[in-house]
């Protein structure tokens, strides 16, 4: 298994866990979550979920094509990036209300989408143009 496989399912993994945490607590009654709804969804959506679809991407395309991932170092700042975005969403969401929030989720949401895009270019370089 590649760095960036282990990498990737480590980080879903440990957001899977952070998003249940708040999951919980938001159940708590009378708990005013607020925005923190979008922070679950999208440690859960962003962190687990496409974490995880990554880090298999990243070790199962390349197999089925037949060829080397087109690009390591796009799969490593895919990494980072989605990483650092999806942290600046998730605090930026949770305290909304305060102005620098709102820039630093913006900064955050840009970020992911880079992030996404990175993924998007490479696994299009890696796979065959067309199936049998
Ligand atoms: C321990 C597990 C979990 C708990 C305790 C939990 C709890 C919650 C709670 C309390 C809400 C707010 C519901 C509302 O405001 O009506 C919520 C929303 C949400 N959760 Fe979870 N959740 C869990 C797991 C997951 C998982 C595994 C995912 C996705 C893979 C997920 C995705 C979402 C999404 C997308 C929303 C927003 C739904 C909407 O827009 O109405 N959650 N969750
Ligand atoms: C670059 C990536 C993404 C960005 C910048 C983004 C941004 C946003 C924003 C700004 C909202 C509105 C939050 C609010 O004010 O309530 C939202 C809500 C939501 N997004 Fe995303 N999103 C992204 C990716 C995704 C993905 C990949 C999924 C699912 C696979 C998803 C599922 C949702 C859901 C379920 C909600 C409703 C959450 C709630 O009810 O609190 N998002 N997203």
């Amino acid at each position: 298994m590649s760095k960036i496989t282990v990498l990737f399912i480590k980080a879903s993994l440990i957001y899977l866990a952070l998003g249940a945490i708040l999951g919980v607590w938001m159940t708590i009654p009378n708990v005013n979550y607020g925005m923190f709804r979008p922070s679950h969804a999208h440690l859960m959506v962003l962190g687990f979920c496409s974490m995880m679809i990554f880090g298999v991407a990243y070790h199962i395309l390349p197999r089925f094509s037949g060829k080397q991932l087109f690009s390591d170092k796009m799969a490593d700042w895919n990494f980072y990036l989605a990483n650092v975005g999806l942290i600046a969403m998730t605090v930026g969401f949770a305290h909304i209300t305060a102005p620098a929030m709102g820039i630093l989720l913006l900064l955050g949401s840009v970020i992911e989408a880079v992030a996404c895009f990175l993924f998007v270019v490479n696994m299009f370089k890696t796979l065959p143009e067309k199936g049998l």
